[in-house]
């Protein structure tokens, strides 16, 4: 004990981090949420840049596209979590995808587009499925995936008239539909090095079956039965090491985790976007399966000598998101969360709070439309996936809502 961690954010990802590193070491979550205080965590509302901590791990990508991992260095901070200059590869579509081309990195065909005449006219010589995605961030709510072309089009014409996402959809990424199946592949980076964390596959549409819109994840497991040592070791060769080097001959010093989100197609993976954080709730599936060591790898890597790989437990985990009625778009919140005590502390079950506060009596109430990730262990897939859906059904709110099939369809 004795080093002190200040994790930034305020979601479940978040939650987990903190988590995992409390077995090393003293840890506040800035804000944190009233979830998590009340299971435990320590949380504060000072600015991170006034916090006093040896390590400042940072969870969303919005403080990073910003640029606090800059300001808390410009401060002489030990910082996990790219610049801004590297936050861009999230933070712009297009930028991402002009990065990739020029480091070979196998990944969709696209067009960006800053005029809507031409996206149409791209649309058009495009065949189905049409993909349409914001440059900038949109809160995971920017793609469009679709057969139909009018969709597409008027897609097209909301985004970048501004209506639909603000100056985050002025300039739109066009994409050739790729086929197979996603996975989540989290490096983490020193600058020069990447290791990478358990592959982990998330859920992102809404409903049971990959039906519904997409949203920020609904659930996730680890490991992927699917994805093996080698298939990682290729994601790697290809993918992470040629765009981090890439980064490098721009001048940008890349520390922190770059989140390869990849469609492994016939011809081999294919990375349809990067993210320059945890996934959420890949996070809260991937954290709980590592041992000892989380506080050294990170370290490591926030001070440009990683020198640790993660140390991984041979256990699976699944990990089901519960939502409230409404969420992704118009999420109810306020209800009363039942059944809390009862999950908290069985056995291979690990509860994390992403959208949790307490009314007046101090009782935990739903206050976002991820509400709680419930994670479980086991010796296999179906063992974990046994204990995550015994505590999630003993949780109940107005208009709970999660998805029976995590960690199902593997
Ligand atoms: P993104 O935020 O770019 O990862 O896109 C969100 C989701 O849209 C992905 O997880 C995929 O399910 C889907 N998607 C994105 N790009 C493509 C593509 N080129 N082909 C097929 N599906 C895609
Ligand atoms: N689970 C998807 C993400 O974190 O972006």
């Amino acid at each position: 004990m004795g080093v002190r961690v200040c994790v930034v954010g305020k979601g479940g990802r978040e939650h987990a981090l903190a988590v995992s590193l409390a077995r090393e070491a003293d840890v506040v979550v800035c804000p944190g949420n009233q979830g998590m205080e009340l299971l435990g965590v320590t949380c504060s509302d000072t600015p991170p840049e006034a916090v006093e901590a040896d390590l400042f791990v940072i969870g969303p990508e919005e403080p990073l596209v910003d640029g606090l991992a800059d300001r808390l260095r410009a401060g002489g901070k030990r910082v996990f979590g790219p610049g801004a200059d590297g936050a861009r590869l999230e933070g712009s579509k297009a930028w991402m995808k002009e990065l990739l081309v020029e480091a070979g990195v196998p990944t969709a065909r696209h067009g960006s587009f800053t005029r809507e005449e031409q996206a149409i006219s791209f649309l058009r010589a495009m065949d189905p499925p049409y993909v349409v995605k914001t440059d900038g961030l949109a809160a995971g709510k920017g793609v469009l995936v679709t057969e139909d072309r009018s969709e597409a089009e008027d897609a097209v014409r909301r985004y970048m008239s501004g209506e639909a996402f603000g100056d985050a959809g002025r300039t739109v990424v066009i994409e050739e539909g790729l086929y197979g199946r996603e996975l989540s592949v989290l490096a983490v980076c020193d600058g020069q090095r990447a290791t990478p964390l358990p592959p982990a596959r998330d859920h992102k549409r809404l409903l049971d079956g990959d039906a519904g819109p997409n949203t920020g994840g609904m659930g996730a497991y680890s490991p992927v039965p699917d994805a093996d040592d080698v298939l990682v070791e290729r994601v790697m060769d290809e993918c992470v090491e040629p765009t981090l080097d890439a980064l490098r001959r721009t001048g940008v010093d890349y520390r922190g985790v770059l989140y390869a989100g990849l469609m492994i197609t016939a011809d081999g993976p294919k990375v349809l976007e990067y993210n320059v954080r945890f996934g959420d709730p890949e996070a809260q599936a991937v954290l709980p399966r590592l041992g000892e060591g989380l506080l050294e790898l990170l370290a490591s890597a926030a001070d440009g000598s990683l020198r640790v790989e993660p140390n991984v437990r041979d256990v699976a985990s699944v990990t089901v998101v519960c939502a409230t009625e409404g969420y992704p778009t118009t999420p109810r919140t306020g209800d009363p969360i039942e059944g809390l005590d009862e999950v908290v502390g069985l056995p291979g079950v690990e509860v994390f709070s992403a959208g949790v506060a307490r009314d007046p009596m101090g009782r935990p109430v739903t206050a976002g439309g991820r509400v709680l990730a419930v994670t479980g262990l086991g010796g296999d897939l179906v063992a974990a996936r046994d204990a995550a859906y015994a505590a999630v059904t003993r949780l109940r709110w107005e208009g709970m809502h999660f998805r029976r099939d995590i960690g199902a369809t593997f």
